[in-house]
């Protein structure tokens, strides 16, 4: 069955917008501390397709060690998955793309990965921190698609993330055919 992933720095969002997305609160576990999601989750929905949760990067407060073993698991995963047609990088809109998100950009892109770029907690963002965050995300080049803006608190963006969804778990499955 075919699958999304979503990723992204710790504590950015990413599972809150998973429960927004499937309108149900308690699907993916959330939290305020970092670190909350250590495993890769996996959601059969419809029983037609798959969420994945991912953890997040970049949290300081994990032992090395720990984080090695996160980075291999991610990249098994991303390398060795079939099924995958694209992955969600959520991305924070009041900090836009840091040097973290940029590398997970180059890495998608490398493993020839769909990337859909989403600038998630626009509830709390000012108009100004908007436009850099998407200033700075086309001047870096992380990606051709247009990076959509979303609230998991209002539900904004919810719909055009949907659409953006179907078109990639209806496409083609190219990978299945390498
Ligand atoms: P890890 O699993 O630790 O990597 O975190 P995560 O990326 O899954 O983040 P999570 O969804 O657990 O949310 C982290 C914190 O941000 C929680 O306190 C959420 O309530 C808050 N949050 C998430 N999305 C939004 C949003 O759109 N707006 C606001 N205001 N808060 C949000
Ligand atoms: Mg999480």
């Amino acid at each position: 069955m075919p699958e999304v992933a979503f990723a992204g720095r710790s504590n950015v969002g990413k599972s809150s917008l998973l429960n927004t997305l499937w309108g149900r609160r308690g699907l993916a576990r959330t939290s305020s501390t970092p670190g909350r999601t250590r495993t890769i989750n996996f959601y059969l929905l419809e029983g037609a397709y798959y969420f994945v949760d991912l953890p997040g990067y970049g949290f300081a407060k994990v032992p090395l060690r720990m984080r090695r073993e996160w980075a291999k698991g991610l990249e098994d995963y991303f390398r060795l998955r079939r099924n995958l047609r694209g992955v969600v990088v959520v991305m924070d809109a009041r900090h836009g793309p840091t040097a973290l998100d940029h590398q997970m950009f180059e890495w998608l892109k490398e493993l020839g990965i769909e990337a859909v770029p989403v600038f998630t907690k626009v509830d709390k963002a000012s108009q100004k921190e908007k436009v850099q965050a998407r200033r700075r995300f086309e001047q870096w080049g992380l990606s051709p698609d247009e990076p959509l803006f979303f609230s998991a608190r209002t539900g904004e963006g919810k719909d055009r993330l949907w659409s953006r969804l179907w078109r990639l778990l209806k496409a083609e499955a190219a990978r299945l055919k390498e």
